[in-house]
């Protein structure tokens, strides 16, 4: 099979983003170009994404962002092989300015268009950076979802367990609003941790134990609260601490829930290649050490895309387009932006090619 050449477009939380892929016939990949225009300057002051100023700050950038990761690619519209954009899940005014951009580009340049999940492209993106096969255990967790999923094929996903309360990402910007950090919280709260003193407070683990790998953070994110009011006014130190307490908690909540999950996959007769870690909280040291050991000792290994892949970014979107298109899944222009749009109903390449008649590989052209 030729080689495919992607244009990823992805607006649906606060980055604007745009890059261009190339996926070889070998299933290898390579990125020639990724563009990211960060908005959390223009949401710092409100401590979250405010999702008007995200949508009219897409519309405003967009066109430039895909025009700069063309050019930074040295390609033109007719050199690719095909659009692909984030038709969801996500903030539906974001994602309708995407997937409207990108089908305008596929109409104006006889381009087929790719329709991507957001929480597919995540889960896809290992396999770019690593190699990885299938099935693999996913692990995503940023500031809009937390998820374990079995992947064992492109469009093959099995939600394995979730949150019944906050996100994980969420649960780090609360805690850091809590205390007085900066937006994103995240990261403040792990450099406040890397000084604090982790055995100061007890904190619950929620759900420690049980045996369906869920997660749940408000009684966490409570706890923090209480412990904070009761020491009130709260100093540096005391902050530090805090946070310290905080980060070991979901470190030992993640490690439990991770190795539930590789038992449920296990158990389903599925040996899982790799543990792949997703979205933002990736990002931080003390997740990825815990997980690493959480791995080896289930018999697989860690593998983390690079940060500016683990959060959000067009490379994702273009690769999961590319990964799509080779199995001939692609979609007319009809095809609706989603705020939900969970990952179990993602069309798979089997059920895609049979239920469309597409042609496989080969299929070229908006199928309808
Ligand atoms: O994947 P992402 O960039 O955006 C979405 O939410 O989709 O993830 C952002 C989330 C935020 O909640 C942020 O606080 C969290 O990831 N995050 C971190 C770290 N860096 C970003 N959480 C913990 N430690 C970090 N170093
Ligand atoms: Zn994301």
């Amino acid at each position: 099979m030729s080689d495919l050449l992607l244009l990823g477009i992805e607006t649906t939380c606060d980055e604007t983003a745009a890059a261009v892929v190339r996926r070889r016939g070998d299933g290898t990949g390579t990125i020639l170009s990724n563009v990211v225009h960060s908005q959390t300057q223009d949401h710092a002051e409100y401590g979250g994404v405010v999702p008007e100023i995200a949508a009219r700050a897409h519309v405003e950038i967009l066109d430039h962002v895909i025009e700069r990761a063309l050019r930074a690619a040295g390609l033109g519209l007719p050199e690719l092989s095909g659009i692909a954009a984030a038709a969801g899940p996500g903030l539906i005014g974001g994602v309708i300015v995407g997937l409207t951009t990108a089908k305008a580009l596929a109409l104006a340049a006889h381009k087929p268009l790719v329709a991507v999940n957001h929480l597919e492209a995540h889960a896809l993106t290992a396999r770019l950076t690593d190699k990885v096969p299938f099935p693999f255990l996913l692990l995503l967790v940023s500031g809009g979802h937390t998820q374990l999923v079995a992947v064992t094929g492109v469009g093959e996903y099995t939600k394995l367990g979730g949150t019944i309360d906050d996100a994980i990402g969420e649960a780090f910007d609360k805690t850091a609003k809590m205390l007085g950090l900066p937006y994103p919280g995240g990261p403040a709260v792990e450099r406040a941790a890397l000084k604090g003193d982790a055995s100061r407070f007890a904190l619950p683990r929620p759900l420690h134990g049980k045996p369906v790998p869920d997660f749940s953070l408000s009684g966490l994110k409570t706890a923090v609260r209480l412990e904070a009011l009761k020491i009130a006014p709260l100093g540096e130190e005391d902050v530090n601490d805090l946070c310290a307490s905080f980060q070991a908690a979901v470190v030992d909540i993640l490690a439990d829930r991770v190795r539930c999950a590789l038992r449920v996959m296990r158990e389903r007769g599925l040996k899982p290649h790799a543990l792949v870690l997703a979205g933002g909280v990736g990002a931080n040291q003390a997740v990825r050490r815990v997980l690493h050991k959480v791995a080896a000792d289930g018999g697989t290994r860690l593998a983390v895309p690079p940060p500016e892949l683990c959060t959000d970014n067009g490379a994702m979107i273009a690769w999961a387009g590319a990964e799509r298109m080779a199995r001939g899944l692609v979609d007319g222009l009809d095809v609706s932006p989603r705020a939900r749009w969970p990952l179990g109903e993602i069309e798979s390449a089997e059920r895609g090619a049979t239920e469309r008649g597409a042609t496989g590989p080969g299929a070229t052209g908006p199928a309808d």
